[in-house]
């Protein structure tokens, strides 16, 4: 089939457009513009027209078209139109959002592929709201790309897909959004939500309550197939295999992708990390702050990656945030075929509390509840240093003297008894302590971090005494009454003196935890307020 091209003059002149909307009267079939990605469009109410297209396209015929139409108001000939059409169409059309409504007999079941509902869209590209509306006919339009492969954002894409399948090509430059519209149906009162787009769920429920399609955001099970079928099929799919990797730590995504690349891996990401990944070919994404210019980006990158012999790609975002980013992460998710990862750092929760308050035991019935986590004891780094690190031992034998020595090495209760009842020597020996600690925590934290651990609970008396207040998310104090902590801690320890002088040395401040947890009564009480603190900390 000979295709012709069509550069619309800019401003755009309607004369230009008048033998594309002529070629659209008489059943031919245009790619064009839009502000999300180029359709492919005919007249909808052509059948044999409309049959054409899935041929170009090579798209199943149970997967229906989108009928475009030049006013919102147009919906009332194709759709039986409840209320809140109305409400929405003022809000957002021209522009990314389609409507899905009981349909009226006059569009054929070809455009729907058998269902009682039409899906129907009014664009705001100037390209396209002017072809519509010269034709005089609704435009059924998929996206112009060949089934399965990313949509079309630029000229050269539909030019590579379709030229020589459709009677003419408009080429209208980059699309504005380069992600296709978000879908809704009405449902009663509410609405739901089918295929995330720039029209976003919190714009959304400003008018009504807001259902999101499980498909939206997981894989469908065959019993429970999508509301809009095409989200079915595997979508916007380059050619090499894709692993999707969120995570808002660019060197923690690199140990990934080096860990589990072949030589031919190239990584997608975001402006701000290119840096991050040497050795990789690297097609940029837009900007991390900037989920527009990413989903700009999307398909037009995906398009790239087909020039080239890549065996695996790595597309690296930020962790899903809501906005635009909820239509990105669903685009991503469908073309790595569900391979998707999240590298989103661990939460650090520091427990912390006085000798005998039951903070270790109350870290680890946390860390239970939690779920894939690890305590890190600050107290067991401590002594290990004590018996293994030979230059600390060094250094505090030349603080303190020898006289802090058992068996030639640092004796925990005989510096206790030194630095505890001489504020000075408990000075030096934080000072001394605390910053190897620090380091050792945050080596762990990292660790576990590596390990895909979600969750780190750090059990750290000195929480406060250092910096590890500042790289937790979610402070814990767990306070017990005296009575209590003594008792614990005779039974622990043993020798009541030395006890006395070291809590007495602990006293401080915990005011500024998150969460105070009481620690008087009996474990099953811990136990549950561990599970209430692992609801909690989960929530936030
Ligand atoms: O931004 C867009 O919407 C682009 C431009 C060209 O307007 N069009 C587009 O069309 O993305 P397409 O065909 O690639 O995607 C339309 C989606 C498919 O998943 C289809 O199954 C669903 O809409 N759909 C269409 N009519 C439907 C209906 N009556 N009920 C449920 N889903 C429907
Ligand atoms: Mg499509």
């Amino acid at each position: 089939m000979d295709t012709r091209i069509l550069r619309p003059g800019k401003p755009l002149s309607e004369n230009d457009l008048l033998s594309a909307a002529e070629i659209l009267r008489r059943g031919g079939l245009i790619a064009f513009p839009t502000e999300t990605v180029y359709g492919l469009g005919a007249d909808a109410l052509n059948e044999r027209a409309c049959a054409d297209i899935y041929k170009a396209k090579g798209r199943p015929s149970d997967n229906p078209l989108i009928v475009h139409i030049a006013e919102p108001s147009d919906a009332e000939k194709y759709a039986v139109v409840p209320e809140l059409y109305y409400r929405l169409a003022e809000a957002f059309m021209p522009g990314p959002l389609t409507v899905i409504m009981k349909k009226r007999p006059v569009i054929p079941d070809r455009v729907t592929g058998g269902l009682d509902t039409v899906a129907v869209r009014c664009p705001s590209n100037a390209i396209a709201h002017a072809l519509i509306r010269l034709s005089g006919v609704p435009v059924a339009a998929p996206s112009a790309n060949i089934s399965g492969k990313p949509s079309t954002t630029a000229f050269a894409h539909v030019y590579a897909d379709l030229f020589g399948k459709v009677d003419m090509i408009i080429d209208g430059g980059e699309c504005d959004i380069g992600l296709e519209s978000t879908i809704v149906k009405i449902v009663g009162d509410g609405i739901t939500l089918l295929r995330p787009g720039a029209v976003t769920v919190e714009q959304l429920s400003l008018f009504g309550d807001v259902t999101v399609d499980p498909a939206v955001t997981t894989r469908t099970e065959s019993s429970a197939p999508p509301l809009a079928p095409g989200m079915k099929y595997r979508h916007y799919a380059p050619r090499a295999r894709l692993t999707a990797i969120e995570t808002d730590n660019a060197e923690r995504a690199y140990e990934y992708i080096k860990a589990h690349a072949d030589k031919n891996a190239a990584v997608l990401c975001c402006e701000e990390d290119v840096g991050c990944f040497p050795g990789f070919c690297i097609y940029k994404l837009g900007s991390r702050s900037d989920e527009m210019s990413q989903a700009k980006r999307l398909f037009s990158a995906l398009r790239e990656t087909d020039g080239e012999e890549h065996s695996h790609l790595f597309a690296v975002t930020p962790p899903l945030g809501g906005g635009v980013g909820t239509a990105l992460h669903n685009r991503l998710m469908k073309a790595a075929g569900y391979d998707v990862l999240r590298l989103c750092g661990t939460v650090k929760i520091g427990v912390t509390g006085a000798s005998g308050s039951g903070k270790s035991t109350f870290a680890a019935l946390l860390a239970e509840k939690l779920g894939n986590a690890i305590v890190i004891d600050c107290d067991a780094i401590n002594r290990d240093m004590l018996e293994n690190d030979g230059k600390y031992q060094k250094t505090l034998v030349s603080a303190f003297g020898d006289g802090i020595l058992t068996d030639g090495k640092p004796d925990r209760r005989k510096l206790g008894a030194l630095v505890f009842s001489d504020a000075e020597k408990l000075k030096t020996l934080n000072s001394l302590a605390h910053p190897r600690i620090v380091a050792r925590v945050s080596e762990a934290a990292a660790d576990a971090e590596r390990q895909g651990k979600e969750y780190v609970v750090i059990d750290a008396p000195l929480l406060y005494d250092t910096p590890l207040a500042g790289i937790c998310d979610v402070r814990i104090t767990v306070k017990a009454d005296d009575a209590r902590r003594s008792e614990r801690l005779s039974l622990r320890d043993g020798k009541l003196p030395y006890l006395r002088q070291r809590t007495a040395a602990q006293e401080r401040d915990f005011s500024a935890s998150d969460i105070t947890i009481d620690n008087s009564k009996a474990l099953a009480d811990l136990e549950s307020s561990a599970e209430a603190t692992a609801q909690a900390v989960k929530k936030k």
